[in-house]
């Protein structure tokens, strides 16, 4: 049977070139002209569950930021669902890591989750009822229609997640890229985050930067330690150190290849 992402009419519209959701060819990315990660070739098929990690400063949020083509590369190419991002970036949700967003703008909850919706909304606020609706939709997915109207600044940090999946989530989106959604939250919010994205990984491609390496290991089928390189690792082939932070040169360098499910109970951690 066919996941349910490509099974969707916005699988179909606008026509997908082919059936993967990112391709990284040869890309080179950075800051001021100085490459950070280079010769970066990488398969993320639709349907895929892909757990990044690495240590601080490792590039993490910059492989993030150039797979949404929100960083220009250097060299090489980025396509997202078979296009060039800007032409795909509306079927694609994006949960920024939370240490970047400020918390004390003074806004709700359900405006933020709307704020998601905006591209969407024509000049004369027309669609304004169906934004509305789509939000109260999502705060639901997420369970959190009770703080619709509380101020997003005073939300807990899992509640505040929570709203930020809600928004990214919003308009359907087919890919779903997350970073760090579960840092600074206690296990309990953790554990219902990873329950709420194994939900929705019915309906959208995930990919997921995520520093509990531990928890996540055995909700993906892949992941890609990021340490000044990309290397593909599927969760069995995760060295223990990794686990403990001790980051060394991994096994497998990245390479075109894309990968099969992995047994999950085989991990080392
Ligand atoms: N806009 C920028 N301009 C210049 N350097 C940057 C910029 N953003 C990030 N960097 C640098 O690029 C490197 C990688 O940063 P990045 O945020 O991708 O790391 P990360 O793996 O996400 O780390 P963390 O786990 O702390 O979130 C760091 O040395 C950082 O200082
Ligand atoms: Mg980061």
């Amino acid at each position: 049977m066919l996941p349910h992402c490509i099974a969707s009419p916005r699988y179909f519209w606008p026509p997908m070139q082919n059936n993967q959701a990112i391709q990284l060819i040869d890309l080179s990315c950075g800051y001021n002209g100085q490459p950070l990660l280079q010769g970066v070739n990488l398969t993320i098929p639709i349907g895929s569950y892909v757990g990044i990690f690495g240590p601080n400063g490792g590039g993490k949020t910059t492989l993030l930021q150039a797979m949404l083509g929100l960083l220009p590369p250097l060299q090489g190419e980025v396509l997202l669902l078979g296009r060039p991002p800007e032409e795909s970036r509306h079927l694609v949700g994006y949960v920024p890591q939370a240490a970047r967003i400020d918390r004390a703008f003074p806004i709700t909850a359900e405006e933020v989750v709307l704020s998601g919706y905006v591209q969407r909304l024509s000049l004369f606020g027309k669609g304004i009822e169906e934004a509305k609706e789509a939000s109260h939709q999502a705060l639901k997915r997420v369970g959190m229609e009770h703080l619709a109207r509380h101020p997003f600044g005073k939300l807990s940090g899992g509640e505040a997640q929570r709203i930020l999946i809600a928004r990214a989530i919003v308009d359907h989106p087919l890919l779903l890229l997350l970073d760090e959604p579960t840092s600074s939250i206690d296990p309990a919010a953790e554990k219902s985050i990873l329950t709420l994205l194994r939900e929705l990984r019915a309906q959208m491609t995930i990919v997921m930067v995520t520093h509990s390496l531990h928890t996540v290991l055995h909700e993906v089928e892949t992941l890609l330690c990021v340490h000044r390189e990309v290397c593909i690792l599927s969760p069995q082939g995760v060295c223990e150190h990794f686990g403990l932070g001790l980051y060394h040169t991994p096994h497998q360098a990245a390479g075109r290849a894309t990968w099969k499910k992995a047994p999950r109970e085989e991990s080392l951690l």
